[in-house]
């Protein structure tokens, strides 16, 4: 009981970490040329499908649950929706390929906005909400444990752990 709000922070927190990250690569994909912007992209693209993945199946049902706000997790799931369409034409396209790089910056706006959404109203009403934060972070890091042993691509773990000591 008396821990609640702090795994509450934790699951928040590393949502938080995520789109820090995720919006990192975005950055650093503007201002990187060639073959790095592909590998760059190449792992936005991974760690957004890990993300979207926790939060369609775990984290959106849990606070849908708890939060009565219909038209926002509707909004937020439409938003996943629009990621996931641009991921699969990003897919069939060569990472030097004009339209890849108008589409990727399109993913990293919608994304951005995405993100703030979530930040600003989403998960504010989450924390204060009754949702079992222990449990939900439980189930949480052990799908996203899995998912990244399965799905992360040799050479990029480096972008994609330790932000902070
Ligand atoms: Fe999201």
């Amino acid at each position: 009981m008396t821990s609640k709000a702090g795994f509450a922070s934790g699951v928040i927190d590393m949502l938080k970490e995520d789109h820090q990250k995720v919006q990192g690569l975005f950055e650093e994909y503007e201002s990187a040329e060639g073959n790095q912007r592909s590998e760059i992209a190449a792992t936005a693209i991974m760690e957004l499908e890990i993300h979207a993945e926790l939060e369609e199946t775990i984290i959106y049902p849990a606070i849908r649950e708890e939060i009565e706000e219909d038209d926002l997790m509707n909004e937020a799931v439409e938003e996943h929706h629009l990621v996931h369409v641009l991921i699969k034409e990003l897919k069939k396209l060569k990472s030097s390929d004009e339209k890849f790089q108008a589409k990727f910056t399109v993913l990293g706006e919608l994304v951005k906005h995405h993100i703030k959404e979530e930040e600003d109203e989403m998960l504010p009403k989450a924390e204060k909400s009754d949702i079992d934060w222990e449990a939900l972070e439980t189930t949480v890091m052990k799908r996203k444990e899995a998912l990244v042993s399965k799905g992360m691509p040799a050479g990029t773990k480096k972008t994609a752990s330790k932000r902070r000591g």
